[in-house]
């Protein structure tokens, strides 16, 4: 019988562990060597990754049926929001061909296709231009997770700024990322609580970072550019989002946004 696991299938595809093992040169973001990792090495690196995820998912206004995410790698919020909203169409950008067609796959598998529409561009090229841009607007919901950091607060303001004005009223954004720690003190904390929950999946952060790919800057991207809570907000409001929220935190990690 048809193996219909896409995971497994891209397995086979790279045949041995060795290979997978590989550090390759990635995109920021990407994380992972090959996108076929992404998805449980995330999860060992992040602790409560389905959380945060299922926090934006709850947020997006329940009739949603045009969503827009930015940064979608391997398809994992997509897939969550395209189950729980029957009605949704999503526009998913990523300027990864190779986590796009991971996801494309998962997507397909699961039986979304005609409702996932991917679009392969650079966040910050839409942000700064592209008046042409393939992506539409009149969005219900813009939702991203793990990618905006990667932009300089400069970006991410005029990115904020695009989202805003591509949202239709009563729209809202979810935003999933790290932000700055207060204190170096803090960061440490969150490196033990990291720690700790890599060995509660049955890892070790070691053995999750052999899985980790290098990157060098790539379009409007870099590694991370961290800001804190108090800048985003100060960002989204800057934007016209009103009013700004945070309905999760979790050490680093935070989902933040605004309405329209
Ligand atoms: C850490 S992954 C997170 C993927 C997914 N949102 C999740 O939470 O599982 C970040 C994704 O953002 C994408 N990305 C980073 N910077 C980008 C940019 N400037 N334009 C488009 N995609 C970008 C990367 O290719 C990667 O797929």
């Amino acid at each position: 019988m048809e193996n219909l696991n896409p995971e497994s299938n891209l397995r086979n595809f790279f045949d041995s562990q060795d290979l997978l093992l590989e550090k390759q040169n990635i995109f920021p973001g990407e994380v992972f060597s090959h996108p076929v990792n992404f998805d449980t090495g995330i999860r060992h690196l992040l602790p409560r990754y389905d959380e945060m995820l299922d926090v934006i998912v709850r947020c997006v206004p329940k009739n949603s049926d045009r969503i827009l995410e930015l940064g979608c790698g391997t398809g994992e919020l997509s897939l969550k929001l395209l189950h729980k909203y029957p009605n949704a169409q999503i526009v998913a950008v990523d300027y990864s061909p190779r986590m796009l067609e991971f996801a494309k796959t998962k997507i397909d598998a699961a039986g979304y296709t005609n409702r996932w529409t991917e679009i392969e561009m650079d966040f910050g090229e839409w942000a700064n231009n592209a008046d042409l841009s393939p992506i539409g607007d009149g969005f219900n919901a813009c939702v991203s997770s793990l990618a905006i950091h990667h932009l300089s607060d400069s970006m991410k303001l005029k990115l904020f700024q695009k989202i805003r004005k591509n949202l239709s009223y009563g729209g809202c954004f979810w935003n999933a990322d790290p932000v700055l720690p207060a204190t170096t003190g803090l960061a440490e904390v969150f490196k033990e609580i990291q720690q700790e929950w890599a060995i509660s999946q049955g890892t070790t952060l070691a053995e999750v970072r052999a899985k980790m790919g290098t990157s060098n800057p790539h379009g409007y991207s870099n590694q991370d550019q961290l800001a804190s809570l108090s800048a985003h907000l100060e960002m989204l409001t800057t934007a016209n989002f009103i009013p700004v929220a945070v309905p999760w935190k979790y050490y680093k990690y935070a989902v933040f946004g605004g309405f329209v």
